[in-house]
């Protein structure tokens, strides 16, 4: 069966990655960090991407856009679920699933030019990690030549009015955008930038607003680990979004963002033991935001 598993053997690329890789990293909203491990090693972003670009289209359509177009909802189902968009009435229910993700890459402005609209992702991934980050070539094409389920899951949304620009343009720049190397340091950056109300902790420059940060951490606390984010809420109280390459981004509003790193994946795709040190560390911090 096709899906996310301990092997990551889904997306060919990652397969290869060294299993006992393991870096954390904290930024604290005041711009202090903490990091320990592989920290500066760079990963495949993957479904982390999501955050990105909804902060993006958050910033480029407002709120109530990316709901009506999108949706703002859980699907609590896998994150290519093709049965979550036909349960919900044809919609892809948020951006941070495949579905939402691949709407959301049609929506970037502006519409209809590759290049613009990668630019802006790029911009914006480069805004919220406080660095630039590159594509793995590599990735890219591996990601490429096997996403047969998110074509699928494309044409589909064509069909049912969520895409809102060329279908291949749209379904290439979320395969590219997931495709983007990171570090667990600029995963904690990102976090730290949308937990302190939008605005970078170290360089100071406003990426989102308040509002739209607010917003864009209940999209991750609602959805950021599948089908198993309510037993990750229920267990830790605090919001994180997964990515397929192992990596964890999570955001404690208006205390610090954390990164961390570790390439084997539980069952829906969440690394395990990223997942055990943003536990141990929510515990050991008193991080609950509930
Ligand atoms: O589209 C995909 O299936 C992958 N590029 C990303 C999936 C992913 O990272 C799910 N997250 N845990």
């Amino acid at each position: 069966m096709k899906g996310p598993d301990e092997g990551r053997d889904y997306i060919p690329y990652l397969a290869n990655i060294d299993s006992s890789l393991f870096g954390l990293s904290v930024c604290l909203v005041d711009g202090t960090c903490f990091s320990l491990g592989d920290a500066a090693h760079p990963f495949g972003v993957e479904s982390i991407s999501k955050v990105f670009t909804a902060a993006l289209i958050l910033k480029q359509l407002g709120p109530e856009a990316v709901r009506e177009k999108i949706g703002a909802d859980a699907t609590g189902l896998p994150f290519n679920s093709i049965m979550a968009i036909i349960l919900e009435n044809h919609s892809p229910s948020t951006p941070l699933v495949n579905a939402g993700a691949i709407s959301a890459c049609s929506l970037v402005e502006p519409t209809g030019n590759f290049d613009a609209k990668w630019a802006a992702i790029l911009q914006n991934f480069e805004d919220l990690c406080g660095s630039p980050v590159s594509l793995i070539d590599e990735l890219y094409r591996s990601e490429s030549a096997t996403n047969f389920d998110n074509r699928s899951i494309a044409w589909l949304l064509r069909d049912y009015g969520r895409i809102y620009d060329d279908v291949d343009l749209s379904l290439d720049l979320y395969t590219r955008q997931c495709s983007l190397a990171v570090t667990a340091e600029q995963l904690a950056h990102a976090a730290a930038t949308i937990a302190n109300g939008g605005v970078s902790p170290t360089g100071g420059k406003e990426v989102l607003s308040a509002d739209l940060a607010r917003k864009l951490t209940s999209l991750i606390c609602t959805v950021g680990f599948y089908q198993s984010t309510g037993d990750w809420l229920y267990r830790t109280g605090i919001p994180a979004k997964s990515g397929v390459g192992g990596g964890i981004l999570a955001v404690v509003p208006g205390v610090m963002g954390i990164g961390a790193f570790a390439p084997p994946l539980d069952a829906a795709g969440n690394s395990v033991r990223g997942q055990e040190a943003v536990a141990a560390l929510g515990e050991e911090l008193g991080l609950n935001v509930f």
